[in-house]
């Protein structure tokens, strides 16, 4: 995206000379970020020193091991010369984020370094003492920070976070990081609505009937217990990916090219949101869930969450969004899909609501990326019966490694349009702020199943859930 209107952040804005990893040694840094930086070696994006930082003291040779060891299991080594290229531009420092001399030591390794992009890929809790410490060293200078969500974990926390990060560095040098914005298909959600032209005359409260956006996981929550325990699926997911999805569909047309219109318009979005009741929310917890390590015997945190969500804007008001994810339900994928009304009249025998859904447009967001637009059309034969059917526009699909390569690239040369601003955060949290403090008990749902019964409830009016299947019927995207 253009940046044109953005000084001092974008194209025009200096590349960072050094990238700090904090966290180094972390399931994030293992699983995401060393494949993502071999790639960009390859690509010519990655010239610059990378300098690792965690707290376990490893030599040279461990720090080499362990970047290979990541590549080849997600992935594999096929450019011998670009991976030599990645070994020779690390640095490794050890330390506890709370000692000074951590710092000193980061220092010493930036050299001549003047603006490095510090990369914290760590816990919540440590983001105020590795900030401040950065700046108490000089290192926030001409340097930029990328965090990792979560921002925050309610209104309040979020408030303070941001003015830690702000007193040390200027928002337009703070990268909040949802990967959720780097992915494929929801680049495209952006992309489909404002350079097509068919789509705008219905793409509003006159003829959208509701929208409901589905991510479902067919796996337990794994060995991340203790942070779940501190999160739950509403903070895990829902305020931030899904957000961000509801965002990019309900936004205005950005007035001009540049990142800080569609961040001005998406921000316009959560500010529109009607803060969430406890009615409008159904919490549900896998059974056994409370057998997970590091979770409590009496837990109530949920690990499925379905929402009412409304915009109270022009173009949105009485429009209600569904948002619904969990864990262990029967399959893992993402959709939307955008219901149209029905036609006003019923014509035909087969119209609503013995005929199921009436138009709709579907956005298929995970594992494949693919547009989907629905509509009747007759069976042959004499009578006026038909079927709804899909005009399936695909994509091909792109590994998903290519998230952290394209945001970490972005916010090395200052691109902001995939990041997140304060204001957009704090105006999320608002919305679901009243729901964390005050909400239904969390229900069972067996695993496998698509969630409590009380979801289902939830959305009845409206048609009911459509549930995505990991695969379509039609034929592959390739
Ligand atoms: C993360 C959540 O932010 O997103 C996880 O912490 C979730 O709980 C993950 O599984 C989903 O991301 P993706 O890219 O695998 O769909």
């Amino acid at each position: 995206m253009s940046v044109a209107a953005n000084a001092g952040r974008g194209q025009d804005a200096p590349h960072s000379d050094a990238l700090v990893i904090f966290g180094f040694t972390g399931d994030l840094a293992t699983k995401q970020i060393f494949p993502a930086l071999y790639r960009m070696v390859k690509t010519g994006a990655l010239t610059v020193p990378v300098i690792g930082v965690a707290s376990t003291s490893l030599s040279v040779e461990q720090v080499q091991q362990r970047v290979r060891d990541s590549i080849e299991d997600h992935g594999k080594i096929d450019d011998m010369p670009a991976f030599d290229r990645l070994l020779s531009l690390l640095r490794y420092v050890s330390g506890d984020y709370k000692q000074p001399a951590t710092f000193e030591a980061l220092k010493a390794a930036l050299g001549n370094a003047q603006r490095p992009a510090h990369y914290l890929a760590i816990p919540p809790a440590l983001f105020e003492t590795v900030i401040n410490s950065l700046g108490a060293v000089g290192l926030a200078k001409g340097a930029r920070v990328i965090v990792e969500k979560p921002f925050g974990r309610d209104l309040g926390s979020a408030i303070e976070l941001g003015a830690v990060a702000q007193s040390v560095f200027a928002e337009s040098s703070i990268f909040r990081i949802d990967h959720y914005l780097g992915k494929e298909a929801i680049m495209n959600i952006l992309y489909f609505r404002f350079a097509n032209s068919f789509l705008e005359p219905i793409w509003n409260r006159n003829h959208v009937a509701s929208v409901q956006i589905t991510l479902a996981e067919n796996f337990g929550i794994g060995q991340r217990g203790s942070f779940y325990e501190s999160a739950g699926c509403l903070r895990d997911v829902i305020q931030n990916h899904l957000f961000q999805i509801v965002a990019l569909l309900a936004m205005e047309p950005p007035a001009y090219q540049g990142y800080a219109a569609v961040q001005s318009e998406k921000a316009a979005v959560f500010h529109g949101m009607r803060p969430v009741t406890a009615d409008d929310v159904v919490r549900g917890q896998y059974e056994g869930y409370r057998n997970e390590k590091d979770v409590a015997a009496d837990s109530d945190v949920e690990t499925f969450c379905a929402l009412r969500l409304h915009i109270d804007s022009w173009r949105w008001a009485g429009v209600p969004w569904y948002l619904r994810s969990g864990k262990c339900l029967p399959t893992t994928a993402a959709e939307v899909l955008v219901q149209l009304q029905p036609p006003p009249q019923a014509l035909f025998d087969d119209s609503r609501p013995q005929g199921g859904r009436a138009n709709y447009v579907r956005f298929k967001l995970q594992p494949m990326s693919a547009v989907a637009l629905a509509a009747r059309v007759k069976r042959p034969g004499k009578g006026f019966v038909g079927d709804q059917r899909e005009l399936y526009l695909c994509e091909e699909a792109l590994s998903e490694g290519s998230t952290y390569e394209r945001l970490l690239g972005d916010a090395m040369v200052g691109d902001g349009a995939l990041f997140t601003g304060q204001d957009a955060v704090e105006a999320a949290w608002t919305v679901v702020d009243p729901v964390l403090v005050v909400h239904h008990a969390a229900l069972p749902y067996a695993p496998g199943s698509w969630g409590p019964a009380a979801a289902d409830a939830l959305i009845a009016a409206d048609g009911g859930w459509h549930n995505p299947v990991a695969e379509d019927e039609h034929a592959p995207c390739t």
